[in-house]
């Protein structure tokens, strides 16, 4: 039996709850600092929100993670906890910069000065690279970042290393492209495409309304993705690693995905902003909204994951159009 303890930052969200999930079957025990009153739905759905290996501890401010930390002395970190809006991250960039980069500096130095043995994981973002790389990014690539979301991560990223390098600190960059999962907030274009699609087959109602459909992600299932991460941190040496599948699929993509797993026909018609897919008979159920469209979409952007692969001993890739026919399935059971 292990004794190995995890504090997770961020565990009511997608991954943060799918992570504990993963560690709980390793028999670890989790150290869960919230704010008061959280919001355990994510939890609850997978069956571990009353799960005694989970202490959930409550912080008012951030700097009560430096007494969490030294009492404690977790073997393993995982700072999951971010603003993770890349389209709001526009709107109040200083809020996502204290949040992202600053509370991450914080932190690795509660970690160095109380835990140094603790292992330390950061959850980057694909953001951090530039956006027009025509192969595969590896974790070498160019950073170059055109948004202040991936401004933050980066600016963390790089502090990760300085802990590492020049600290002595085991500590890592996991990271992220996209990923999804059926724990997914509405505000992401899978959970819409999915709830919305589950609602349209289900009831019909009103058109499901995207902005860049062309827009091209790494697009990958969380589950596996807190497998990746896991590893990370079991290695004999410290480093950092792209989590991503290396293949892209369209927003288009995935709406064909989703009506497709429900058997329901759609056929597109026109181009850009005029796109519309239309129904056996005739009716709109997708169109264009040019509200939805961002600045400086990261539109093509794929990681070169032989790097993870290679050292994750549970490696298993969900397809695309299984995980979408899974989180569409999950929405339409749902519906009443
Ligand atoms: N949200 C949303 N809504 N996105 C849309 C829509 C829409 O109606 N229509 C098209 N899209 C396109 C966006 O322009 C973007 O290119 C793509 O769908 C995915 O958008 P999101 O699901 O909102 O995710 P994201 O790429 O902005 O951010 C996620 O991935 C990052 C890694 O690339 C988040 O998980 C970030 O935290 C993460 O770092």
């Amino acid at each position: 039996m292990t004794t190995k303890t995890a504090l997770i930052t961020g565990i009511t969200g997608q991954d943060g709850s799918l992570l504990a999930h993963y560690l709980i079957s390793k028999s670890y025990k989790i150290i869960a600092p919230t704010r008061d009153n959280p919001d355990k739905s994510n939890l609850e759905l997978l069956g571990i929100d009353d799960k005694e290996n989970i202490n959930f501890l409550v912080y008012s401010q951030w700097s009560d993670f430096e007494a969490i930390i030294s009492q404690h002395k977790p073997t393993e970190i995982y700072h999951l906890a971010a603003m993770s809006h890349v389209g709001q991250s526009h709107e109040n960039p200083q809020k996502v910069f204290d949040v992202n980069c600053n509370w991450t500096l914080e932190l690795l130095s509660y970690t160095l000065q109380h835990s140094p043995q603790s292992r330390f994981f950061f959850a980057s973002s694909c953001e951090i690279y530039r956006n027009d790389i025509a192969h595969p990014v590896t974790e070498e690539d160019e950073k170059k970042p055109n948004n202040p979301y991936g401004i933050s991560k980066l600016s963390a990223h790089q502090m990760v290393n300085y802990y590492r390098q020049v600290k002595g600190l085991y500590a890592c960059n996991g990271v992220l492209f996209n990923h999804e999962s059926e724990l997914r907030p509405n505000s992401f274009v899978s959970k819409k495409i999915c709830s919305h699609v589950a609602r349209i087959v289900k009831h019909g109602g009103e058109p499901l309304t995207l902005g860049n459909i062309e827009a091209k992600k790494d697009w990958g299932y969380a589950p596996d993705y807190v497998k990746y991460i896991y590893s990370i941190l079991q290695q004999p040496h410290a480093h950092n690693y792209n989590v991503s599948t290396s293949e892209l699929h369209s927003v288009k993509d995935m709406v064909d995905a989703a009506f497709s797993a429900l058997n329901y026909p759609i056929s597109w018609q026109g181009k850009g902003i005029n796109a519309q897919a239309i129904n056996a008979k005739g009716d709109i159920v997708v169109s264009i909204n040019e509200k939805y469209f961002r600045p400086l979409d990261n539109r093509f952007l794929c990681g070169d994951n032989s790097k993870i692969k290679a050292i994750c001993q549970d490696f298993s890739q969900t397809p695309f159009n299984q995980w979408v026919k899974s989180m569409t399935t999950h929405e339409w059971n749902l519906l009443d």
